[in-house]
């Protein structure tokens, strides 16, 4: 049994993956700003610890120390949250949200719980959500695309860093294309939170390095990167 620190485990995915890991008999601390869902699944599982993060405001050390003393060292540190925002372009505020919490944020959590994981000299994972939007920009979420192809590659940069280094440290890249959330782009292909949860689970377990969420994702992902750039910019 593992202990897996999820940041935005508060709804959609998240939270879907926090019940399924506890319904498995793992350990759960559940991080994020909006908790009645998590306080109320904490009323059914004894091992669900909550805890109220925004991971804008870059604690997260003080965070995974108090993570740690509630159910004992970490295997996994699981980043979840995202936000999509900024599509019009036009407007920075907006375009902002989008870059301090999956860009700005994520990168600071990231850089900490590695830290983490190598000061303890353990085998530790950090997974992180990036998406298929990450592959290509994309004009209908300009800067969520970009957020995404950023922490695609900063996954690609920390694995290689860690495998030069005979790092033990874990990074799994998560890619779902369509999940059935609030944040869901698109209807195509869609899957269910439970189902892409227990992917999610699963490709962690088996030791995956990239995952697409679910399997057909692999084609569309191999369909972006051919079509010529004059041809896809015009979609
Ligand atoms: N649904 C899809 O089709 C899809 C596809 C590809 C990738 N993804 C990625 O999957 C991840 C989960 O998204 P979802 O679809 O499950 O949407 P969601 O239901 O809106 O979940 C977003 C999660 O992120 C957390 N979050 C947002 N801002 C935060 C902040 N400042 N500090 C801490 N936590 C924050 C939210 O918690 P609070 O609001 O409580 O803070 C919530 O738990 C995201 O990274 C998203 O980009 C989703």
């Amino acid at each position: 049994m593992a202990n897996y620190l999820i940041v935005g485990a508060s709804s959609g995915i998240g939270l879907a993956v926090t019940r399924e890991l506890l319904n498995q008999g793992h350990k759960v601390c559940g991080l994020g700003r909006s908790l009645e869902a998590l306080h109320l699944l904490q009323q059914q599982h004894k091992n669900l610890f909550v805890l109220s993060y925004d991971i804008q405001t870059l604690q997260s050390q003080p965070i995974i120390a108090e993570a740690e003393k509630h159910m004992g060292p970490i295997d996994v540190v699981f980043l979840n949250s995202g936000v999509a925002s900024g599509h019009s372009l036009d407007d920075w505020n907006d375009a902002a949200r989008t870059v301090h919490t999956n860009v700005t944020g994520t990168t600071e959590f990231l850089i900490n719980a590695n830290a983490y994981f190598k000061q303890k000299n353990s085998e530790g994972v950090i997974a992180v959500n990036t998406s298929v939007a990450g592959l290509r920009g994309l004009r209908q979420a300009p800067v969520y695309s970009a957020s995404k192809a950023y922490l695609i590659n900063l996954c690609q940069s920390l694995r290689s860093q860690n495998k030069t280094s005979a790092g033990k440290v874990r990074v799994v890249d998560i890619r779902p294309g369509f999940v059935d959330t609030q944040m869901a782009g698109g209807t195509t292909w869609m899957s269910s939170t439970d189902k892409a949860a227990k992917q999610i689970i699963a490709a962690i377990h088996k030791r995956k390095e990239i995952v697409y969420i679910s399997k057909r994702w692999i084609l569309v992902a191999g369909l972006m990167r051919l079509v010529p750039r004059a041809l896809y910019e015009r979609f």
